[in-house]
């Protein structure tokens, strides 16, 4: 494949394939949640191509599977031209090269976040120099929300509208109710 390469100021030659700029958004995303959703949407403006990274992590107890995870992010976002849906193992870093993407990307919903996210950031700057971060402030309406509340209302019987994609609803209700 043909590489184009470009400069950028203070470091070395960054490599994008066809001369796309490839962005990687990784998360756990068990399951998506409307925030997710919505850094997607933002994040997928900023690149030629998005790639939704999902974790495949042994030692973390997911509730659902990697094959269930992806096709829940895909439900969602197949109508967005420029995502793609892939899995992931191993160091982040390593992916991001793989794939030949410019930056991560990561959403912030507070202080909190940040802390760990910097700690993140710094890490894989520190793993490898070219692999940037790049933080998008979650929406003050999802900033409360994350995947472990979402799971833990629908365990309850609680009612998830508004808080994940109408589309995946039913899936996520179905799954947690038969997992108690
Ligand atoms: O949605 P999450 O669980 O907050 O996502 C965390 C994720 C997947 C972004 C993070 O755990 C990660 O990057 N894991 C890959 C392993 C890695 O590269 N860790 C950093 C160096 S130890």
């Amino acid at each position: 494949m043909k590489l184009k390469k470009e400069k950028f100021k203070d470091t070395e030659e960054c490599y994008m394939p066809n001369g796309l700029r490839i962005g990687v958004y990784p998360g756990s995303f068990d399951p998506l949640t409307n925030g997710h959703l919505d850094i997607i949407h933002r994040a997928s403006k900023l690149f030629d191509k998005l790639i939704v990274a999902v974790l495949h992590n042994d030692s973390k107890q997911a509730v659902f599977t990697m094959e269930e995870r992806v096709e829940l992010i895909k439900k969602c976002t197949c109508d967005i031209e420029n995502v793609e849906v892939d899995m992931f193992s191993g160091l982040l870093v390593n992916y991001v090269k793989k794939k030949e993407a410019v930056a991560i990307v990561k959403g912030l919903r507070a202080v909190s976040d940040y802390e760990y996210e910097l700690q993140m950031a710094m890490l894989n700057k520190h793993i490898d120099k070219n692999v940037e971060t790049i933080f998008l402030m979650a929406d003050i309406q999802n900033s409360f929300l994350s995947s472990s509340i979402v799971k833990e209302l629908a365990k309850n019987g609680g009612n998830i509208s508004g808080l994940v994609p109408e589309q995946i609803i039913d899936n996520i209700n179905l799954k947690l109710r038969n997992t108690i």
